[in-house]
């Protein structure tokens, strides 16, 4: 239905009933307008699909009430601290891999869509709580299922009549779960804290000083001052944000190398060369442009959703051509640009090497990094939302695939299904099958 607005329409916006009501898809080309307008609020979206209000969606709630901490932290502390959390991130990526694969050199087969989200929330949890909460069963449980039950619990209550809600969202199935996974957060954040707390006391009693734990939890502390703020909360929003985003996409990455081995091996040879010149140094990631423009061209080809940057109008806004988007509007931005033959040449066809060429042209070298946001490249959103976890997020799933594609072999294990869609959203199949061999490894990963 989306895509057939977008040829009838041919560039205007046009309206969609959409399963939380009637949503307005603005073609790529007002991305600019919307990332550049307040009055597109990103916080009423929120507040509209998730409820924050409501006991259990403490995340959604931390992520409106302390987007400024949230958001400062990631893009200051997070984003600074790329080139420290590297060593963290290859030793926990080879320690889950060793867990989860193993070491058996012959072929053997996995559901990976089951297994990139609680891979990611092991590596993202060792970067954003430490290696004691990276090992904490229970708390890897939730940055998983925190999410999925938000989902599931926010999807039902929505086409539930406002004035009910209140009464009925306890009753609601997902909800349950989710206020336990919000309740046993909280108590696992609020040990550690102070598990953290009397480590600090003790050794001021001994006249030593503690050194600065440079993680999430201690950042958030220091980017919020005096300011009184819900630290538990903004632990749940970091899972929502950063856990299943970041785990559909290195699915997505290895679904498509393992359909085709020789990308496979051409991404592989890359990130050999690198790694034997340059080890992990700061910039090795940024040298593996072939890998850099074959994750770009994955979100691409097989985006999360045929929408981007959703907003509601939290007043009348007028665009250029005199149509009046009422107050209370939801907005998604369509990413058809995506598919615009001016910019991309045979758009239809997945090119690994696509963004690479366009890297080559003169003066094109930063304009089209897997980073880089443009209207032509909305899979972060675009202007003042764009994710600020997107450097993080991609130095995790590029070390992640380094590991992944050294030590094993990946090839499908049957063809993929069709992509299903549940409204605009792209639903991973979950049994889809791979099968991996741990291979012989040109470098040793762990000794660079
Ligand atoms: C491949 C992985 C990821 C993808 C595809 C992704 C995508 C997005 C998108 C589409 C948005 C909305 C932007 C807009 O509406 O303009 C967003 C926002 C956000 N993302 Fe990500 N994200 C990823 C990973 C992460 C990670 C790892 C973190 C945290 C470390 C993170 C933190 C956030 C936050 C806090 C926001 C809200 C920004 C704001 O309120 O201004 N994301 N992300």
């Amino acid at each position: 239905m989306i895509w057939e607005g977008v040829k009838k329409f041919q560039g205007k916006p046009f309206q969609v009933i959409g399963v939380n009501g009637p949503d307005l898809m603005f073609p790529g080309r007002y991305a600019k307008m919307v990332g550049g307008d307040k009055r597109f609020s990103f916080d009423e979206f929120i507040e509209k699909d998730f409820f924050p209000s409501y006991p259990g969606f403490e995340g959604p709630k931390a992520s409106i009430v302390h987007a400024n901490i949230m958001v400062t932290t990631i893009r200051t502390k997070l984003t600074q601290s790329l080139g420290h959390v590297t060593g963290d991130l290859c030793d926990e990526t080879e320690k889950a891999l060793h867990d989860v694969f193993g070491e058996n050199p012959d072929w053997q087969e996995c559901a990976f869509n089951k297994l990139s989200a609680p891979l990611v929330a092991r590596l993202s949890t060792r970067v954003f709580l430490g290696p004691i909460l990276a090992a904490n069963q229970r708390w890897l449980e939730i940055a998983v299922s925190y999410t999925i039950n938000m989902m599931i619990t926010s999807r039902l209550l929505r086409q539930i009549p406002h004035a009910l809600r209140p009464f009925v969202y306890r009753f609601v199935p997902g909800w349950r779960a989710l206020r336990k996974d919000a309740i046993d957060g909280r108590k696992i954040i609020s040990a550690e804290i102070e598990r953290r707390r009397s480590i600090w006391e003790e050794n001021k009693k001994l006249g030593i000083s503690t050194a600065k734990t440079a993680d999430s939890l201690g950042w958030f502390q220091e980017v919020a001052g005096e300011q009184q703020f819900d630290q538990a909360g903004c632990q749940l929003s970091l899972t929502f944000a950063a856990i299943h985003t970041t785990g559909q996409m290195l699915s997505k990455a290895l679904f498509r190398l393992a359909e085709n081995v020789e990308w496979q091996k051409e991404v592989r040879e890359e990130m050999v060369r690198v790694l034997r010149t340059d080890g992990w140094q700061k910039t090795s990631l940024y040298k593996m442009k072939l890998l850099d423009s074959f994750l770009k061209e994955v979100h691409r080809f097989d985006p999360g959703s045929t929408t981007s940057m959703h907003r509601v109008t939290k007043e009348s806004v007028a665009l250029p051509d005199g149509t009046v988007v009422p107050k209370g509007a939801q907005i998604k931005v369509l990413q058809d640009l995506h598919m615009d033959p001016v910019v991309y040449s045979n758009p239809e066809v997945f090119d690994p090497a696509r963004y690479l060429k366009m890297r080559s042209q003169p003066g094109q070298e930063n304009n089209w990094q897997w980073i880089t946001v443009t209207e032509h490249s909305l899979g972060f959103g675009y202007g003042k939302h764009a994710c600020p976890g997107r450097f993080f997020a991609s130095n995790e799933v590029k070390i992640a695939l380094c590991w992944m594609l050294i030590k094993y072999d990946w090839e499908l294990a049957e063809p993929l299904k069709p992509k299903w869609w549940l409204g605009s959203e792209m639903i991973p199949d979950a049994a889809a099958k791979l099968r991996y061999r741990r291979r012989e490894e040109e470098i040793d990963l762990s000794t660079l």
